[in-house]
């Protein structure tokens, strides 16, 4: 099946519209829409089985497969023999032998939602014949986002292997799965008094193995996996078995498919529960989800496990797109049975997308405190993992370059996690022709200088310390937590008092006009008093601190601490040569030249002196020298390591305490180890330390006394 740029771009326009479509219809306007339903599906099925690039995400897909159920639902003599809904989906290729399976392996039907979630459990009551109130156990378990398998065991030896294949037949792939550790060669399911057993699972692979294989190809200069789902459903189907080891796919059990004894009788009826009968795989060595998996008393608690899972499905070694909720008692499992497509005692969690598509608008670019200027790309509104996002960065110019992206290309946009979105690539075979190129600025879009880029950085910049759009960032930057801090003073304040012509430089921060601030709307005389304290306040910080909030380029926290202990006035700095600042170890010679260009600026000289006027401290303070440690300090010369998890403090508080104390903190327990505090569950650490027989063992709270003495 072959479709054309043209076809694709329209196919995936209607998809769009489709998915707004909601309510009746009458029957000649149902069947119309039921055939350009069907259009869609079948293509969107192509890019996700076939070329493994879709380009919706799986909730638009299963949103509109959910349409044409619900119109044929509405109008059963519209159903066609080759309707998407008439079959399970297929992996079948002509490179495997078929093979039928045992019992069909069938899909799943979807959840998004506690609704979605609560409505299953009413089912299951119905069906069940239970009273609406009682409660229904469930057992919970991660959807791994994998390749489907089937293992065949007989006379406790592993027989035959194949993938799910259209649900009915699937392809032989037993050599390759013996290839894997995971995957018991013998089994002794005969204990059981089981002749012959049919287990379905997921092939999987670990998400830093995956990693892994994807540098190694692009070393090898082969294609990258998109995901770790094709990596090993790829994997699956690979010619050499040797491969698929190599590959590092693991076996996951989730399901007891068919069981029977000598005489053919079903023996999955020794269980009473779903999750009995995973224990025995496990018992048997087969890799089962363990701390994944959980009974569930009742529905409530099913949310509450799922939800706990999407939050940290990041973390998990393992790509999941879900969870998956099964009836726990076997019994009931039996009364609710199946529909064609899946089980009725099971259900899928989904976890919200975490790629969409979406249209590139536009590109803004905003220019950063030291001039660096960050193309933005303005996007359609689009769902992502929960969040509306209309805007992500573009990073530099070589990331729009790299990725080839134009204005008007559908875009696939990815967020994982608390990671900020990104756009992964375009989708070119979208593409109409009337995409524009980016052309990126070559003069600020704020006080049109000319661009300029450092051999070794990414990004272009705007070298005018005046440029309004820098003066604004840098005030912002200025009046921040790390920098000043100046205490209920942001973004919104800086923008807004800009705005009323009140900030042209940072000097201005220190001459606002409260009874002004107390008129504008929103803020009022409380909130003035307050930004009036808070300002008073920043004007005796440290030297330190004045240094690091005048936004010179690379000057951090940490150099600005180094700068500060050596100078008496912030002036001195004026007559400082490139090499006086390498004198100083950890002070390079980029920070060196871009401190001694902005003290050769008169302007902000200028700027300094303003703001010693209006009484902000320019000169050193105890605060801006490093701490002595006396030799009374009752670490003195020690060395410690704190081990397991503190309860009194934080590892980092507790190691700045005990630097205050005169210790110095290291990393391993050796011979050089002087101190170790072991918190709950230390493990390794203070074993070793004990085995040594040299190192002090203190508990947490003879630490806090310890130091603490005098
Ligand atoms: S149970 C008859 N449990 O999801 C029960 N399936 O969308 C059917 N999957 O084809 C499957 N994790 O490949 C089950 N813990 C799990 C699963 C799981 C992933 C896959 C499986 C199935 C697909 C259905």
């Amino acid at each position: 099946m072959t479709y054309t740029k043209e076809n694709q771009r329209q196919l995936f326009d209607l998809s769009k519209k489709l998915l707004d479509e909601k309510g009746d219809l009458a029957e000649g306007a149902a069947k119309k829409q039921l055939a350009d339903l069907r259009k869609v599906i079948i293509y969107h099925e192509w890019r996700y089985y076939v070329l493994n690039q879709p380009v919706v995400s799986d909730f638009e897909y299963d949103t509109l497969f959910k349409r044409i159920e619900a119109l044929e639902a509405q109008y059963p003599k519209l159903i066609t023999p080759d309707s998407p809904t008439q079959r399970v989906s297929n992996d079948l290729t002509e490179t495997f032998p078929s093979v039928e399976h045992l019992v069909p392996m069938l899909s799943l039907a979807n959840s998004y939602n506690r609704e979605d979630l609560n409505d299953f459990d009413t089912q299951i009551k119905k069906l069940a014949g239970l009273d609406e109130n009682a409660a229904v156990e469930y057992c919970v378990e991660p959807k791994y986002d994998g390749g489907s398998i089937a293992l065949v065991y007989e006379d406790d030896l592993l027989v035959r292997a194949a993938t799910r294949g259209n649900g009915a037949l699937g392809e032989e792939i037993t050599n390759n799965m013996k290839a894997l550790r995971s995957v018991p060669m013998r089994a002794a399911f005969s204990k059981k008094g089981m002749k012959k057993v049919e287990l379905r699972g997921e092939a999987l692979i670990r998400k830093d193995i995956f990693d892994k294989v994807n540098k190694q190809r692009e070393k090898d200069g082969q294609s990258v996996f998109a995901n770790p789902r094709n990596a090993a459903t790829g994997g699956l189907r690979m010619k050499d078995p040797k491969e698929v080891a190599k590959r590092g796919l693991e076996a996951f059990l989730y399901q007891l498919g068919y069981a029977v004894d000598g005489d053919g009788k079903d023996l999955l009826n020794v269980f009473k529960t779903h999750d009995d009968g995973i224990e025995m795989l496990s018992d048997l060595g087969f890799k089962v989800p363990t701390d994944q998996r959980k009974v569930c008393k009742n529905i409530d608690e099913v949310v509450a496990f799922c939800k706990q899972w999407e939050q940290k499905r990041d973390k998990y070694e393992y790509e999941i797109d879900g969870m998956v909720i099964k009836v726990n008692s076997l019994a009931l499992q039996d009364k609710c049975g199946y529909t064609s497509h899946h089980p009725r005692w099971a259900i899928a969690y989904k976890f919200k997308a975490k790629q969409a598509t979406s249209k590139l608008i536009n590109v803004e670019y905003q220019i950063g405190k030291i001039g660096s200027i960050t193309p933005v790309a303005k996007l359609e509104p689009v769902q992502l993992a929960g969040v509306t996002v209309s805007s992500v960065s573009l990073h530099n110019e070589e990331f729009i370059t790299s990725k080839d992206l134009r204005i008007g290309d559908t875009v696939l946009v990815e967020r994982a996690g608390d990671v900020i979105p990104y756009i992964v690539k375009a989708m070119d075979e979208l593409r109409d022709g009337a995409e524009q190129a980016i052309v990126f600025p070559s003069s600020c879009p704020s006080c049109s200088s000319t661009l300029v880029k450092a051999e070794n950085e990414a990004a272009w910049r705007c070298e005018n310390y005046a440029c309004e759009a820098q003066v604004v960032q840098r005030m912002i930057h200025h009046v921040s937590k790390d920098a000043m801090d100046i205490d209920g003073f942001g973004k919104s304040y800086v923008e807004r008092f800009h705005e009323e012509g009140w900030l042209k430089t940072i000097a201005d921060i220190y001459r606002l006009d409260y009874d002004k601030i107390a008129s504008l709307e929103g803020f009022g005389k409380r909130s003035a008093t307050n930004l009036e304290k808070a300002i008073t306040k920043a004007k005796s910080n440290p030297l330190h601190r004045l240094l690091y909030s005048l936004s010179v380029h690379h000057l951090g926290k940490k150099v600005s601490k180094l700068l500060a202990a050596e100078i008496q006035h912030v002036l001195e700095l004026k007559d400082w040569k490139e090499e006086d600042f390498t004198l100083i170890k950890d002070v390079g010679p980029t920070v060196a030249k871009n401190v001694t260009a902005f003290f050769d600026n008169p302007d902000n000289v200028a700027l300094l002196n303003e703001m010693e006027e209006l009484g902000v401290n320019v000169k050193q303070t105890s605060d801006d020298l490093p701490k002595m440690v006396s030799e009374d300090a009752p670490l003195f010369g020690k060395t410690i390591l704190f081990t397991g998890s503190l309860s009194l403090m934080g590892r980092k508080e507790a190691q700045e305490k005990a630097a205050a104390a005169g210790a110095k903190n290291i990393s391993a327990v050796s011979s050089k180890l002087n101190i170790l505090v072991a918190g709950e569950k230390a493990g390794s650490k203070l074993k070793k330390a004990q085995a040594l027989g040299t190192v002090e063992i203190l508990t947490e709270q003879e630490f806090v006394d310890l130091i603490s003495e005098n």
